[in-house]
């Protein structure tokens, strides 16, 4: 019997899950690439209710359990993911997790990374300092994941104009917006580029 490679994702993320909704409804009616599984550290976490409503497991860890390799491995042995996507996960990945999943983690930042990277750096912080450093661009780095916040290899970067007149909700809107046009094809590019499979 012909068999093909399929490449189940789980999304991890931490907050409302707008990322996460985009790339659910993207892969929906792939059958190559399929999202098995949602993972969050939050247990309020909006992405809980877009995971639910798409008929999508959830899984959730709290910060304590993310000590415990045993419990993660298996969970995502269990739904046989292949490949990790965060889309606003704020815990750092451990390195049981970066060592098990190699090239195999990817990462979405709401900057133009090295610029406003790192440790405290996340959603409206981001978007603060761009306005603060009077930038005439901001935009998205999509970045394979490491032992460090926001430093593994660049994948993909898009830009976008911005100007000193924008609110800083102004400049995370368009980031944003940028950020549900892009994530999902690079992902898809990125698991064809690399024969990824579960
Ligand atoms: C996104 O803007 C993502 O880039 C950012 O969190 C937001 C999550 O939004 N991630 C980081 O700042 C990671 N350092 P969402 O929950 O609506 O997808």
């Amino acid at each position: 019997m012909a068999s093909y490679k399929i490449c189940k994702i789980a999304i991890f993320a931490s907050g409302g899950g707008s990322n996460a909704r985009e790339i659910i409804k993207y892969f929906r009616s792939n059958k190559s690439i399929v999202v098995a599984l949602v993972v969050t550290n939050n247990a309020k976490a909006g992405v809980i209710q877009i995971a639910e409503n798409a008929g999508i497991p959830v899984a959730i860890i709290d910060k304590k359990q993310w000590a415990n390799p045993q419990k993660i491995i298996s969970i995502l042995k269990t739904h046989e993911i292949g490949l990790i996507v965060l889309a606003g996960f704020l815990l750092l990945i451990p390195p049981f997790l970066i060592d098990l999943y190699k090239d195999r983690i990817i990462n979405i930042h709401p900057s133009l990374l090295p610029k406003y990277g790192g440790k405290g750096m996340y959603g409206h912080f981001v978007h603060e300092a761009v306005k603060n450093s009077g930038d005439a661009i901001s935009g998205i780095t999509i970045h394979l994941v490491n032992e460090n916040y926001d430093d593994g290899k660049i994948l993909y970067q898009h830009s976008c104009v911005i100007n000193k007149e924008m609110t800083t909700e102004e400049i995370a809107a368009a980031v944003l917006q940028l950020e549900h046009k892009y994530y999902a094809s690079v992902i898809e590019n990125y698991v064809s580029f690399k024969g990824l499979s579960s």
